[in-house]
């Protein structure tokens, strides 16, 4: 791994110059300088620029920029420009275009408009990682290099026969026969045993539901094609230069098809975009939880923001904008949850082509705006807090994150189309965020015996291995939450036989013999006063203690909540979807049983976290409110004021960072 922590904490954006004429990237500069701007990412979108026609490269406009950046002393995180093929590629190789399930042809004119099994696509791609690296691998102002861009965004699956051939292999590689590929996709149903190799093909366009192993073995195919390219890239990276080599992931709920766990063994930091859902009353709640799951996928290490918006974007049904502090709250809760760089897409709001209404740090208005004042000033905050650089995030509580069981859980033909894998993660995570406990969200495989509490939100596949490590975290004293349609089947998507929730069965001490989906709209109330829609099944406590029954609805009496000592520890199951009160509740009652505080008692609204190094610790207070807010903490403010004695006051919408006096954290 390569190192790419510096003396401060990173900030800047995407930065393309080639979108500009020369004379404008003197201003830029200077305004970059203003507003404490140190790493730019540059370069993303310029293969065609770069590369004019194929093996004829144009480098003297890239000069021009990165010896004018490192003049004025900004930094620059280099991209290896594959993101998006030229125009060319297209026009000589027509069999590098991505198809649809059902054959579409994707066209170029967009972007990222190229099969990801393309020989073709991959030689050209990495002759020109060859000479930009080449290039540039001495140039001073480069500290970073970045793999293509958000790889997978746009062409994550394709069915042309390039990749058909491509996932044989794949398949070829997994199983190694025919009778082994027969028995995990369960081909004796619906007559689809194959005879021959030839005969497997993607799961395209069907007259009805296409076999459930065959899709998940091409999620898990396509999620390893995109894969490989970065792989392929690092490689002449690793080869040619020294810097340390990312690429930006798309963690959080939206992004549901790149098993991000799997790749961030090839990068040598993990950086994520994360852009807020702008129609979401309260999307500082989705940040956390992605910031959360960066983390995870980082193993706890610190990561890079590579893009987030000043304001708003322009890629959703109405684009709200950021309000007056919000970018501020926003970048500062990325740093908060372990993010030691704040970058943004992008630099200078585009004048032409799709993205041109998106925001950016200088604003078509020019910088004698909201949002460039609130860029110089985030800037000097995060000059303020270079110590924080480094620091881990304290976090207590993990909750278990699979793409696998994501992808296997939302797979059609299923109970109901209401269970969604995001769904009680959100609502669990939510709980813990507003009782202001900090949770890791991590892979099943991850050592858990750091937690105190561990939440397994809808682990509707899951692998013995796996299953077996919660079991033996729980025995050694751990706490656990499973929730409903978890442990429901084994990786080939084959159902665990002898009841539900078939691998946590006996962890949890309990059978369900049938599930009682709900209708929509339709709730069900529980006798401890809770109420619960969406989902029901008919469960028996063979082992555990009842804590909540139905009360009403399809299964009265039947329990809905139990709770089953197991070794020192205690594993908790819930089978039906809790509305938020309830999940609270629930909540607040593993945290108590499990002994986890929250960083501070804060009010509501009000998110606070702790970062530490060694014995020194930061607690961030993010004022969502619109009123003032008091807690009672200790120690000198980093940003805005001098000490604090055992109050802090947060203004509204304001931000603090404490470097607090004491160790807070509870023996
Ligand atoms: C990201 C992408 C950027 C830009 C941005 C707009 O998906 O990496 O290039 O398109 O979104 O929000
Ligand atoms: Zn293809």
């Amino acid at each position: 791994m390569r190192n790419w922590h510096g003396e401060r904490i990173w900030y800047g954006a995407d930065y393309n110059p080639e979108q500009w004429p020369e004379e404008t990237w003197a201003e830029d500069v200077e305004l970059m300088r203003r507003a404490g701007v140190n790493l730019v990412s540059v370069g993303i979108f310029s293969w065609a620029l770069l590369e004019p026609a194929p093996g004829r490269f144009e480098f003297g406009w890239l000069d021009r920029a990165l010896d004018l950046l490192h003049d004025g002393g900004i930094n620059v995180d280099l991209a290896t420009a594959t993101a998006s093929p030229p125009p060319w590629l297209a026009h000589r190789h027509p069999e590098t275009l991505p198809r649809r399930a059902d054959g579409t042809i994707l066209w170029p004119g967009g972007r990222q408009a190229y099969c990801p099994s393309s020989p073709v696509f991959r030689e050209r791609s990495l002759a020109l990682v060859e000479a930009v690296a080449g290039r540039y691998a001495d140039h001073p102002a480069v500290v970073m290099w970045h793999v293509s861009n958000e790889l997978g965004c746009h062409n994550v699956h394709c069915y042309c026969d390039v990749s058909a051939e491509a996932f044989r292999r794949w398949l070829r590689e997994r199983y190694g026969d025919l009778d082994a590929l027969n028995a995990a996709w369960g081909t004796a149903f619906w007559s689809q045993r194959y005879h021959d190799w030839a005969e497997v093909n993607p799961p395209r366009s069907a007259p009805t539901f296409a076999n459930p192993t065959q899709q998940l073995d091409f999620l898990r195919f396509s999620s390893d094609e995109q894969r490989a390219q970065l792989r392929a890239e690092r490689e002449v990276l690793t080869r040619l230069t020294t810097q340390p080599v990312t690429t930006n992931f798309m963690i959080g709920t939206g992004i549901k098809y790149l098993d991000y766990h799997s790749w961030a063994a090839d990068v040598d930091l993990v950086s994520n975009d994360h852009y807020l859902t702008a129609a979401d009353p309260q999307p500082q709640l989705g940040l956390a939880l992605a910031a959360d799951h960066t983390r995870g996928v980082a193993g706890g290490d610190p990561w890079l923001l590579m893009e987030h918006s000043t304001s708003a974007v322009n890629w959703q049904p109405r684009n709200v904008a950021k309000t007056p502090g919000q970018l501020r709250r926003n970048s500062l809760a990325h740093v908060a949850r372990g993010a030691d760089g704040v970058l943004f897409f992008q630099w200078r709001a585009s004048r032409a082509g799709a993205e041109k209404f998106h925001s950016a740090l200088v604003p078509h208005a020019g910088p004698d705006t909201k949002v460039f004042r609130e860029v110089c000033r985030l800037g000097a905050d995060l000059q303020a807090l270079a110590e924080v650089r480094g620091s881990r995030v304290d976090a207590d509580v993990a909750i278990l994150f699979d793409y696998e069981a994501w992808w296997g859980a939302e797979l059609d033909s299923h109970p109901s189309v209401d269970v969604t894998y995001a769904d009680r993660l959100t609502a669990l995570h939510g709980a813990l965020w507003r009782a202001g406990v900090t949770a890791d969200v991590v892979h099943p495989s991850t050592d858990l015996s750091r937690y105190r509490l561990v939440l397994v939100p809808t682990l509707y596949l899951v692998r013995d291995a796996d299953a077996d490590a919660l079991r033996r975290y729980v025995e050694a004293g751990g706490s656990a939450l499973v929730t409903y349609f978890s442990g429901i089947v084994d990786e080939h998507d084959h159902i665990r036989l002898g009841g539900y929730p078939g691998a946590f069965r006996d962890l949890l001490g309990v059978r369900t013999e049938e599930f009682f989906p709900l209708r929509a709209g339709e709730s069900v109330r529980l006798d401890d006063g809770a109420t619960a829609d969406v989902w029901t099944e008919w469960l028996h406590a063979e082992g555990a203690e009842v804590l909540a029954a139905y009360a009403d609805g399809p299964l009265p009496g039947v329990p809905a909540l139990t709770r089953q000592a197991v070794g020192a520890g205690a594993a908790w199951y819930l089978g039906t979807r809790l509305d938020d009160a309830g999940t609270d509740r629930l909540v607040a009652r593993l945290l108590t049983e499990a002994g986890v505080r929250p960083a501070a008692t804060a009010p509501e609204g009000v998110e606070v976290v702790r970062r530490r190094s060694g014995d020194r610790s930061w607690l961030f207070v993010i004022n969502h409110t619109d009123t003032e807010a008091r807690l009672a903490v200790a120690g000198a403010e980093l940003l805005g004021g001098g000490r604090c004695d055992g109050e802090l006051v947060v203004s509204a919408g304001e931000v603090a960072v404490v470097r607090e006096e004491t160790r807070a954290r509870p023996a």
